[in-house]
């Protein structure tokens, strides 16, 4: 597999997943557009991939609005003479239970990941269309919008949001040949650093050693370089055909995640009046309501660590 004579963009790539996806992106052939919120990240991470033989650039911008996304792909075309692949992958947390997440809180979250995505994916597939490339759009969601989780409201939003938008855009790229899925990732980064359940991983990781088999394997939690693989496959010629899916990756672990399908279906004649209801819903509904939110195991003792 090569992606040589590509072009890429990764958003919020200075540092994290989104660095390990430039990374690996380049190591295959690609030159990437490489985007951060913080300058200094964004620069630094060029600078790396081109002492490593890659090709890269710096865009520091923040991804949201429509201007931004403008003009990562103008960079991209400008730079590298065209646009292939974009993954969006910047993000923020401003977690808090719902009556305590603010307007602010709700709308940056929302416009980093939902928006962000939303004008960038316009951009690039805008491009590609008219440049009549069979490009790759890879965003980037998370477990919480798959299942939902305590305190992230407006992180829910967004990466269910970006699910929902990616199987509408694999329909509406089909055509011309142009693929979107989402990526679940699992993975230490800054954003799980300070998650207790996960602080005996993220220390091994810290320290260069191998995480515990617990986490690769049971829980699917690895480093950021886990996750890079599926990126620069989905970005290759081998997935022309992978389109419109949610697949989760992390650790030891890939998995393909369903879309919601309808798991009971059931008639009554002239329609549900709430006494239809109230006669046949625990038997007809209630037999099958559906878990929300992660369901982790128990810690093994050893891997137990105090909470900070
Ligand atoms: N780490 C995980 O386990 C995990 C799980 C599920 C989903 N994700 C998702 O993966 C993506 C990357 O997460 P990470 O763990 O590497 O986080 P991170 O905080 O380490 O990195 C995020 C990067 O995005 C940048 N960024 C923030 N706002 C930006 C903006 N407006 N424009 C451009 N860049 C911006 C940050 O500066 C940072 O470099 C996010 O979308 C996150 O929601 C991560």
């Amino acid at each position: 597999m090569s992606l040589d004579g590509k072009v890429a963009i990764v958003t919020g790539s200075g540092r994290g997943l989104g660095l390990a996806y430039a990374q690996e992106l380049a190591r295959q052939g690609a030159a990437v557009v490489v985007n951060d919120v913080d300058a200094p990240t964004a620069q630094a991470a060029a600078a790396a991939i081109e002492e490593r033989g890659g090709r890269a650039v710096a865009v520091a911008a923040a991804v949201g609005s429509a201007e931004t996304a403008r003009e990562l792909v103008r960079v991209a075309v400008e730079t590298f003479g065209g646009l292939d692949i974009l993954v969006t992958n910047a993000g923020v947390l401003r977690d808090g239970v719902l009556w305590k997440t603010s307007d602010e809180a709700f709308d940056t979250v929302v416009d980093v990941h939902l928006r962000g995505t939303f004008t960038c994916v316009r951009e690039a597939a805008t491009h590609m269309r008219g440049a009549g490339v069979a490009g790759r759009i890879i965003c980037i969601g998370s477990p919480t919008g798959q299942r939902g989780n305590f305190g992230q409201t407006n992180y829910a939003a967004a990466k269910a949001g970006i699910v929902g938008m990616v199987r509408t855009w694999a329909i509406e790229l089909k055509k011309a040949g142009i693929t979107a899925n989402a990526v679940i990732p699992v993975a230490a980064t800054a954003m799980t650093a300070t998650v207790p359940y996960f602080a005996a991983a993220v220390e091994a990781d810290a320290a260069g050693e191998p995480m515990p088999a617990f986490y690769r394997h049971d829980l699917g939690f690895g480093t950021a370089d886990d996750v890079s693989g599926l990126i620069a496959y989905l970005a290759s010629d081998a997935a022309a055909t992978v389109t419109g899916q949610a697949i989760g990756v992390g650790g030891d672990r890939i998995q393909l995640w369903s879309h919601p399908e309808p798991i009971v279906t059931a008639y009554h004649e002239g329609g549900w009046s709430t006494a239809a209801l109230e006669e046949q819903f625990p038997t007809l509904i209630g037999a099958s309501l559906q878990s929300v939110g992660e369901h982790f195991p128990p810690l093994p003792d050893d891997l137990q660590r105090p909470r900070p």
